[in-house]
């Protein structure tokens, strides 16, 4: 059950939503290229956007993006922003990172995509190899798919039929993991579109943090494998608890299920992501996002043994073009160019290191502000990615970060910061750093979240 701690900002609600109609307005007036085009694109696509989730930005409509560079963009009515949201992790690499974009059109004018691997394939394996710590890679072009085919591997090779998520987790479009749990049974998300069955057939999902409901959703023995972020960070960020990675790797262990850890956003932690600066022991891992610097490309990595396992049961098959693993783009030569380049030169262990270092800058900031108002408000950082939440300490698990959201608080801070220059991830209160962000970036945060919080701190209680 999610602890008693959801709305303890007892703000006066009215005076809140005349502060958000205020940036509203800002807004608007600040954006007349942006509306234009929205309303344009309103003839065309559904919702006015390319993507459903692109009407969720705060503000009347989304800012219309011209160029970025680095750490920073340009919309279409010249505001200049500092980019903390970095396309979602995406952009981790800052935008365009001039590696990257040599290598892209060096490659692209040599062939794009051939169905044939090229050598970049088995340097950015060997790399992957390096960093993660499993020899066995294969690739694909979004995370999304790198978890439903690790998800399929482990259920082939485990002969089992379940997979085990947490609550409120975020795994790209994997129907199986859109699953909660309500009351110790597995349900499904109340977002979930269309799903091909009740996630309770594919799925059980616990609470990440609880040891004992791991156990007893293990104990059947028919759970295939456990997809995991090593640290959840799409319902907020939720850190593990001492040693709940070691009872997690124990108990997998014991029941003959795999575990799959999701570095997609916590790759974040180091060059290695979480599971190099834990010391984590997964059997399978997989990556998307950031690896080629925005270019499309994903992929999975296994231990000998797993990879052993797939041989044998792919030999039982004979063919494996048509056996729901695939994507005729995926491990094309452009993307492995681009991962290649992003892994070389920009991701290197100096940008995290300093990536890192300005995170802590903004935790410092954030936190400044919150003790000086003394208001109810916590900040967790996992690496260069840093979270505050609208609760006086932090989530333990999904059920509790999300009881913790306040949508209209959450739309005001968004728009205060971007009418001031600031972009952060949408539907949380993230800020994700990259090689080039600067001191003064951080600190225009720090002064906009100290002008926001001191107004909201000075409103009388609800
Ligand atoms: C942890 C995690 N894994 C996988 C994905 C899916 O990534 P993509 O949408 O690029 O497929 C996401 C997306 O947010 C994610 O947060």
């Amino acid at each position: 059950m999610p602890r008693a701690h959801a709305k303890e900002w007892q703000l006066d609600r009215d005076r809140l939503a005349g502060l958000l109609e205020q940036e509203e307005r800002r807004f608007v007036d600040e954006h007349p290229e942006s509306r234009r085009l929205f309303e344009q694109g309103e003839k065309a696509l559904l919702a006015g956007v390319p993507m459903p989730w692109m009407t969720e930005w705060a503000g009347p409509f989304p800012v219309f993006a011209a160029s970025a560079e680095g750490a920073r963009f340009t919309d279409v009515d010249g505001n200049e922003y500092v980019d903390l949201c970095l396309g979602d992790t995406g952009a981790m690499t800052g935008h365009s990172p001039p590696p990257t974009v040599s290598a892209v059109a060096e490659r692209a004018g040599r062939g794009i995509t051939l169905m044939l691997p090229t050598e970049d394939a088995s340097w950015v394996a060997a790399e992957l190899g390096r960093r993660f710590g499993l020899p066995r890679w294969q690739f694909a072009l979004t995370a999304t798919d790198a978890n439903r085919f690790a998800l399929r591997l482990a259920r082939a090779i485990t002969g089992r039929p379940k997979v085990l998520v947490y609550a409120w987790c975020y795994h790209g479009t994997v129907d199986e993991s859109f699953a909660i749990d309500v009351e110790g049974e597995t349900g499904s998300r109340p977002d979930n579109i269309g799903p091909p069955v009740e996630p309770a057939v594919t799925t059980r999902a616990v609470e990440w943090n609880d040891i004992p409901a791991l156990e007893r959703a293990l104990e059947p023995r028919d759970v295939a494998c456990v997809l995991a972020e090593p640290a959840m960070t799409n319902a907020g960020i939720v850190l593990p608890d001492d040693g709940y990675h070691d009872a997690l790797r124990e108990l997998t262990r014991e029941h003959g299920t795999l575990l799959i850890i999701d570095e997609t956003h916590t790759f974040c932690a180091g060059p290695g992501g979480y599971t190099a600066a834990s010391g984590l022991d997964p059997d399978l891992l997989t990556i998307g996002k950031a690896i080629a610097g925005g270019i499309p490309a994903a992929a999975y990595g296994m231990t000998e043994e797993v990879s052993e396992r797939i041989d044998e049961y792919l030999d039982t098959l004979g063919t494996s073009d048509v056996g729901g693993i695939g994507g005729t783009l995926a491990g094309n030569a452009l993307s492995l160019a681009a991962a290649r380049a992003t892994l070389e030169g920009v991701l290197t262990d100096e940008a995290f290191a300093h990536m890192i270092e300005m995170a802590e800058r903004f935790e410092a900031g954030v936190n400044e502000v919150i003790a000086s108002h003394a208001v109810p408000m916590n900040s967790v950082r996992l690496g260069c990615r840093v979270e505050y939440h609208f609760q006086a300490s932090p989530p333990r698990n999904g059920s509790e970060a999300v009881a913790a959201d306040d949508h209209v608080l959450g739309r005001f801070m968004h728009l205060h910061a971007l009418n001031r220059g600031i972009l952060l991830t949408p539907f949380h209160n993230m800020a994700l750093m990259c090689p080039v962000t600067t001191e003064a970036d951080i600190d225009r945060h720090t002064a906009a979240f100290e002008e926001a919080v001191g107004t909201l701190a000075s409103l009388p209680s609800a």
